[in-house]
């Protein structure tokens, strides 16, 4: 029987990749990052000096992509290697975020990434983070979570996680930047952002991260009775 996959999909800052990560180390599954396959791709053709506009090229890049998703050692976070070098640091930047949404909206970039993306399906099950989860690459999963929260919430969200970092950031440029890309990404031909007919929606504008949490894992004791 082919393990079970979880799909949570959503724009960014709608808080998914928090949640992906509660519910893998909770269920003890494996996790799959697909943002993060996009994002190496981006680097891998800007490190090559293929031209993004050359969707044959870059597809083959992601085809032959030599990336590893090591477990951290005791305490420290897990590393992420393209072809042999630890990216970690340099795979969450703003930079690498712009070259991963030049490549995701070419199609054959897409399909090349399909089956890789599908080989991380292995026992006892998957969470899977992304856009297009629940619509294309797990069509048959049994539980398609459509997470989202409002462009303002989003927006105060990145804002406090910059001001962290100590960058200087203007939150309505972010808004803005924000707004821009969910009309992107929902209107792009190939995969668009949009729930699957039976996802279960979820608004986390006005919700904690246990909230949500919580929520989810009313859907996953519904579905698998053994959790
Ligand atoms: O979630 P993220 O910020 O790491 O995603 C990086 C880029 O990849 C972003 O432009 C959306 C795109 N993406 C996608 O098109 N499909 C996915 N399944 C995951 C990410």
């Amino acid at each position: 029987m082919t393990p079970p996959v979880i799909c949570i999909d959503g724009p960014s800052g709608s808080g998914k990749g928090t949640l992906c990560q509660m519910l893998a180390l909770k269920l003890g599954w494996h996790l799959l990052d697909s943002g993060a396959l996009y994002r190496l791709v981006g680097m891998a053709a800007d490190k090559h000096q293929v031209d993004f506009t050359d969707e044959q090229a870059v597809a083959a890049l992601a085809a032959d992509l030599d990336v590893a998703f090591l477990p951290g050692q005791a305490g420290e976070p897990s590393r992420v290697m393209l072809e042999g070098v630890d990216v970690s640091g340099e795979l969450r930047t703003e930079t690498t975020g712009l070259l991963a949404s030049k490549v995701a909206v070419l199609p054959a970039v897409r399909q090349a990434l399909l089956q890789r993306q599908r080989d991380f399906v292995q026992a006892p099950g998957l969470v899977a983070d992304g856009r297009d989860m629940g619509t294309v690459v797990f069509p048959d999963s049994p539980l398609k979570v459509f997470l989202t929260a409002s462009a303002e919430e989003r927006a105060r969200r990145r804002y406090k996680q910059l001001k962290d970092k100590g960058d200087s950031v203007n939150l309505a440029t972010l808004l803005k930047e924000i707004q821009d890309r969910d009309r992107r990404d929902s209107e792009r031909e190939h995969s668009p952002l949009k729930p699957a007919d039976d996802a279960v929606l979820i608004d986390s504008s006005s919700l904690g991260v246990e909230q949500v949490f919580e929520r989810v894992l009313t859907e996953v004791s519904a579905r698998f009775s053994a959790s």
